[in-house]
C-alpha cells in the first residue's frame, strides 16, 4: 500500500503515565489523551508517537512488556485506545506506537515458558546459555555488562543455564534469530495495523541481531563493553527486511530507534525504495554535553552540537530523511543542558528554531513545547528510573552524597518524566489526585494555560515555527548549509530552494553577540520571518538567546 508522505509532517511524542490523567489515580492515561487531542492539533503537528501505552510491570516504565496485545490497565483499555486512535484520525492526526521487541519482560508468558526447561516451545524464545566454569566457580557466559545494571547475564537455577539481557534484569533479550520469534513480531505489528495504527518507533531496533559467538567485550568499558557485538549485527537487515513487508501492507511507517550508529550504516537501512526504515532516531545530537551517555557529562559544547547537526543534514541529503529532536523521554530537558533556565524563554525558542528549520521530520516531546526543565529532587530514594538509581549505586558511588545528586539532577531521565504542566492550580492541572511522581515546582510559571495566552511564549513560538516549515518549500525541501563551524557561540545555517534561501541564526550566549552576512548576501531584499524577542530586531546583533531567522526571495 501507499505510504504517507511523512517528510511534511511533524510528530508529538506522548510518555502517558505523566501527560494528563483522566480517571482521578494520580496516573497518566488514555482518557486523559483523548482530552488532550485538540491540545496537541492546535500545535500544528500531524501525528502522534505513544512511547509503550502494554501491561508492563515497569521495570523500566513500559519498555519491558509483559502483553504485545493489549493495554496497561493503568492507562485504560483497547477499546478506549480505538476512541483515541479514532479521534485522533479525525483531528488529521496520525498514531505512531512503541513497537518493543529487542526484549520482554520477565513476566512475560513467553519468558515464564522459556525459563522452565529446554524442551518447551519458549526455551528457545530468549537468548541462552551455559555458564563458564573456572574450578568450582560458576561464571556467566561471557563479560558484557547490562546498560542498566550490573552484568548483562542473569542465572537461572531451573535451567541451570544465564538469559542475557542487554537492558535491566527484568528485560531479558529475545532471540531474534529464532523464526518463530520474527513470526510473533510480524504478528503484533499486524494486530495494531489492522486496528489502524499507522506506523512503530522501534525500540532498540538495530540491537536484535547478536553476534552468533558472543565474544568477550573490552574488559574495562562498562555499560556498554558488548555493544560492539550485539548493534547493527549480522543478520539485521535480513529481519528488518522481513518486517518491512509486513509494514508495506499498510503502508507503515517505521522509524527506527538506533544509538551510536555510525552514518554510514545509518544509510544502508534508509535508501531509496528499498529501504527498511523511513527513519532513524541517531543519538548524536544528544551528546553536545556528555560522552555516549549524560552519566559521563561535560560542560555543553556547541562546536559539537553543530558538528552532529550538520553531519546528518549533509550524510542524508538527497538520499535519506533525517527524524529531528532535541528531546524524549530518554534525556534530560533540553533547555537545562543546551540553553539556560536564566534564560528560559529565550532559549526555549531559540533551541527550537535550531532544530525545527533543518531538513527532516521534528519530533516534539510533551513538554517541550512548555519550555519545561530538569526537576531536582531531594534524595534517590524519590527516583525511579532504573538507569538513574544504578547510576548512583554503581557508578558515581565513590563521590559525595552532593555530588552524586548533581548528577542525577543533569543525567536522569527522570529530569523528563515529571508531570506535565497543563495549569497553576493543584498537581499542575495533571491530576486531581497525588501524582506518581513529583510535580516541577515551577509549574506557577511554566505552563500550558498560562502560555496559551502570551503571544510570546515558548507554546506560541513552537506553533509559528511548525506552520512556517509546513508552508515553505524551501524549509521543507531546500539543501542545507551551515556557516562559521567553528563559533562557539552562534550557530547560523541556511537552507535554500530554487531562487529563495532562509538564514537562521541562533545565539547559544548570554551576551550579546555580533554577527555578519556570510558572503555572497546582502541586507537588500531581506524579510524576517521570525524572531524569539518582542520588538524590533537589529540586523547583525543577537541579544542573549535570541535567534532571527530571515528570507531573500
Ligand atoms: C530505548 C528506550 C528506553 C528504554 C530502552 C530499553 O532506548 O527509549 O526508554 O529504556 O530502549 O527498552
Ligand atoms: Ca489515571
Amino acid at each position: 500500500m501507499e505510504q504517507f508522505d511523512f517528510r511534511r509532517m511533524s510528530f508529538y511524542q506522548i510518555w502517558i503515565r505523566s501527560f494528563a490523567d483522566g480517571n482521578g489515580d494520580g496516573i497518566g492515561d488514555l482518557y486523559g489523551v483523548y482530552d488532550k487531542l485538540e491540545y496537541i492539533a492546535s500545535l500544528g503537528v500531524d501525528g502522534i508517537w505513544f512511547s509503550p501505552i502494554y501491561p508492563s510491570p515497569n521495570a523500566d516504565y513500559g519498555y519491558d512488556i509483559s502483553d504485545y496485545r493489549n493495554i496497561h490497565p493503568d492507562y485504560g483499555t483497547l477499546e478506549q485506545f480505538q476512541k483515541v486512535l479514532n479521534r485522533a484520525h479525525t483531528l488529521g492526526l496520525k498514531v505512531i506506537l512503541d513497537l518493543v521487541v529487542n526484549h520482554t519482560s520477565d513476566e512475560h508468558p513467553w519468558f515464564l515458558e522459556s525459563k522452565k526447561g529446554r524442551d518447551n516451545p519458549y526455551s528457545d524464545y530468549y537468548i541462552w546459555r551455559d555458564p563458564k566454569w573456572k574450578g568450582e566457580s560458576r561464571l556467566p557466559p561471557n563479560n558484557w555488562y547490562s546498560q542498566f545494571e550490573g552484568l548483562a547475564w542473569e542465572y537461572c537455577p531451573e535451567r541451570e543455564q544465564y538469559y542475557l539481557h542487554v537492558f535491566a534484569k527484568k528485560q531479558p533479550d529475545l532471540n531474534m534469530d529464532n523464526p518463530k520469534v520474527r513470526e510473533e513480531v510480524k504478528d503484533i505489528m499486524r494486530f495494531w495495523l489492522n486496528m489502524g495504527v499507522d506506523g512503530f518507533r522501534e525500540d532498540v531496533i538495530t540491537y536484535i541481531s547478536k553476534h552468533p559467538q558472543l565474544p568477550d567485550g573490552i574488559p574495562f568499558l562498562p555499560a556498554i563493553n558488548g555493544l560492539p557485538y550485539y548493534k547493527d549485527g549480522p543478520n539485521l537487515m535480513d529481519y528488518l527486511r522481513e518486517f518491512r513487508a509486513v509494514a508495506m501492507e499498510y503502508g507503515a511507517l517505521q522509524i527506527g530507534e538506533a544509538p551510536m550508529t555510525p552514518v554510514k550504516t545509518a544509510l544502508t537501512y534508509l535508501c531509496g525504495r528499498d529501504r527498511v526504515l523511513d527513519m532513524m532516531i541517531q543519538f548524536d545530537t544528544m551528546m553536545a554535553d556528555c560522552i555516549m551517555t549524560e552519566y559521563v557529562h561535560h560542560p555543553f559544547s556547541l562546536i559539537k552540537l553543530k558538528k552532529a547537526f550538520t553531519k546528518w543534514q549533509n550524510a542524508l541529503s538527497g538520499k535519506a530523511w533525517n527524524a529531528l529532536y532535541l528531546e524524549n523521554h530518554d534525556h534530560p530537558r533540553v533547555i537545562s543542558r543546551y540553553g539556560s533556565e536564566k534564560y528560559w524563554r529565550e532559549s526555549g525558542t531559540m533551541l527550537a528554531a535550531a532544530y525545527l528549520f533543518q531538513q527532516g521530520t521534528p519530533f516534539i516531546y510533551q513538554g517541550q513545547e512548555l519550555g519545561m526543565t530538569n526537576i531536582r529532587l531531594g534524595s534517590i530514594e524519590e527516583y525511579q528510573d532504573v538507569a538513574s538509581i544504578n547510576a548512583y549505586h554503581r557508578f558515581f558511588r565513590h563521590q559525595s552524597e552532593e555530588k552524586r545528586m548533581h548528577r542525577i539532577h543533569i543525567s536522569s531521565r527522570d529530569s523528563a518524566r515529571t508531570p506535565m504542566q497543563w495549569n497553576s492550580k493543584k498537581n499542575a492541572g495533571f491530576s486531581e489526585a497525588e501524582p506518581w511522581f513529583p510535580v516541577n515546582p515551577n509549574f506557577p510559571n511554566v505552563n500550558a494555560e498560562r502560555e496559551e495566552t502570551d503571544p510570546h511564549s515558548i507554546l506560541n513560538f513552537y506553533r509559528k515555527c511548525l506552520k512556517l516549515r509546513k508552508k515553505s518549500a524551501t524549509l521543507l525541501w531546500g539543501t542545507y548549509r551551515e556557516y562559521l563551524p567553528h563559533h562557539r557561540r552562534i550557530y547560523l545555517y541556511e537552507r535554500s530552494y530554487k531562487t529563495e534561501r532562509v538564514l537562521i541564526v541562533c545565539s547559544f550566549s548570554e551576551k550579546e553577540q555580533t554577527w555578519k552576512l556570510p558572503e555572497g548576501y546582502s541586507w537588500s531584499g531581506v524579510s524576517m520571518l521570525l524572531c524569539n524577542y518582542p520588538g524590533k530586531a537589529r540586523p547583525g546583533i543577537l541579544r542573549p538567546y535570541e535567534v532571527q531567522v530571515f528570507r531573500w526571495s
